[in-house]
């Protein structure tokens, strides 16, 4: 899985370099790459935004750099992969969104700062538009990385398969309680159950404390 990122702000994507997700790219299972769409500004000063038709407060950013880095990745392909734009008016993004993108062999990621991007590059080039939540944050880079955590854990071989099959979310179901080393950590207990070695008592507890979580934290989810 490859994405190309469009920032302004490469440098904040030290996250998805590290850990599991850094590992994953030295495997060659992902590609990161960060294109500044920066570099290419024709502005002697390298600006990349200027003041809003019909006026108002803020910047929006120039149609022409995000057009021609967005260029500079596909003239080189015999095929389009799918250009997101991270903003807050786009489709809330979740986990079976990620499992469906990571079908994907290739996605370019655009983020925003400051106002917006000019509408007429938008309508150009972007497939499909991603919201993390129903705030505004100050731009597309945190929720470009949330999509390519959530997008890479999904590509096989980025993790164990088993943690996938386990986890919230696949079956509806939040995740049932873990425990490990010490049996006994200030006075608490670990449930009996998880000690007797019994593995069909332990997938109907495991079963059941994931109903029971789920009812009470995310009812939504099973009704
Ligand atoms: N850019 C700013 N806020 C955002 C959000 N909530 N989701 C995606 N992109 C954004």
């Amino acid at each position: 899985m490859k994405f190309d990122v469009l920032t302004l702000f490469p440098e904040m994507f030290v996250p998805v370099k590290s850990s599991i997700l850094g590992r994953a790219e030295k495997n060659n299972l992902i590609e990161i790459n960060l294109i500044n769409y920066r570099d290419f500004s024709t502005d002697p000063k390298r600006h990349v935004d200027d003041c809003p038709y019909g006026g108002g407060a803020g910047m929006v950013i120039k149609p022409e750099p995000v057009y021609d880095a967005y260029e500079s990745i596909v003239s080189k392909l015999n095929y389009k992969p799918k250009l997101i734009y991270l903003t807050p008016q786009g489709k809330t993004f979740n986990q079976n969104m990620a499992r469906n993108l990571a079908k994907e062999e290739h996605l370019i990621l655009l983020c925003g700062h400051y106002e917006g991007i000019d509408q007429r590059v938008l309508d150009e080039i972007v497939d499909e538009e991603i919201s993390i939540g129903d705030y505004v944050l100050t731009g597309g880079e945190l929720p470009a990385m949330i999509l390519i955590d959530a997008i890479s854990r999904n590509v096989e071989g980025v993790l164990d398969e088993k943690s996938l099959v386990d986890e919230s979310f696949n079956n509806i179901l939040l995740e049932y309680p873990q425990y490990t080393r010490p049996e006994v950590f200030r006075g608490v207990k670990v449930p009996e159950v998880l000690l007797s070695g019994h593995h069909a008592n332990i997938e109907k507890w495991r079963r059941e404390k994931a109903l029971e979580i789920t009812k009470i934290k995310r009812p939504d989810l099973i009704n």
